[in-house]
């Protein structure tokens, strides 16, 4: 009888919401299936700054064990594998002042996007921000559009989404249900320039920034759209209600251009760091979210 096999992100998750190990020794582990970039070893060795949430949390043990490569290989293993359908490069996103287009109306066209949201003054976050952080991965129609709440310190100094260890987690949460790091993602936020202090974003700051997301979903056309935490999940659906009554569901996001978008909202991995009790919660939206493939 043959042995099932596990990648090690899938197990990483699976220890996650608590197999022990000797339950996974009856499963074949395959390698990582992307090698470590330069981003995913500096992540592990120098112990990120990420966002408030996750610096206050007390040190959680499950996590210790993670050790899935960030977003940032995800997104370099694109760079490699199918460079023509990815765009990540995060020079793109900080032209110089004399390259930048005038601004008027806010383009529908990817690039002119980035080159567009670039120098944004919208709100104040752009007085502290080093760069804005457009999202990374596959821009034409991707399975999914993973969509959390505001770049933290790293993901402001690179310009990516998702550098840190709330990145690792997200990586293992998507390779439990199949979503490989290779797999047509696209990750991005609510809000695309830091916080400082990795405090949430305000109201005033979210409405600034949201024409920018909806523009994204427009022009980026994913065909499902998974959305991380309450801020999130409230913004992308339109809805105040409590996380609770947000997650759990299949939503449909009406696109001004009259597509039916499925949404499913689940945990921020940053708040699943903190709180490991809603790992269950959390696997239970992820294999809802499995279902709409
Ligand atoms: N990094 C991001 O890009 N988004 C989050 O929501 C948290 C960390």
């Amino acid at each position: 009888m043959s042995v099932p096999r596990l990648s090690s992100l899938q197990c990483a998750w699976l220890q996650e919401i608590g197999l022990d190990k000797r339950m996974l020794a009856h499963f074949l582990v395959e390698a990582a299936p992307f090698p470590d970039t330069p981003a995913a070893v500096a992540s592990s060795a120098t112990g990120r700054a990420e966002p408030a949430a996750v610096d206050q949390a007390a040190p959680v043990p499950a996590a210790e064990g993670l050790q899935a490569a960030p977003v940032a290989a995800a997104m370099a293993s694109l760079g490699m594998g199918v460079a023509a359908k990815s765009r990540t490069p995060a020079a793109d996103t900080q032209l110089p002042v004399d390259k930048r287009p005038a601004r008027g109306p806010m383009p529908h066209d990817e690039i002119a996007l980035r080159h567009y949201m670039s120098d944004c003054q919208d709100c104040a976050l752009n007085t502290a921000r080093s760069k804005v952080v457009f999202g990374g991965g596959h821009v034409e129609s991707p399975d999914w559009m993973v969509i959390g709440e505001a770049p933290g310190n790293r993901d402001d100094r690179e310009g990516l989404p998702f550098q840190g260890k709330a990145g690792q987690l997200l990586q293992a949460m998507l390779a439990a249900i199949g979503i490989r790091q290779d797999a047509p993602v696209f990750f991005t936020n609510i809000v695309k320039c830091r916080p400082l202090g990795n405090r949430p974003p305000t109201a005033d700051e979210i409405a600034a920034c949201k024409p920018y997301l909806m523009r994204q979903i427009e022009i980026i056309q994913p065909a499902r759209i998974l959305v991380l935490g309450r801020l999130a999940a409230q913004v992308v659906l339109g809805r105040d209600d409590a996380f609770d009554a947000l997650r759990g569901h299949i939503h449909q996001l009406h696109t001004e251009q009259g597509r039916d978008i499925p949404v499913v909202a689940s945990y921020h991995p940053a708040s699943l760091l903190m709180r490991p009790q809603h790992k269950i919660d959390a696997w239970h939206d992820l294999n809802l979210a499995k279902q709409l493939v």
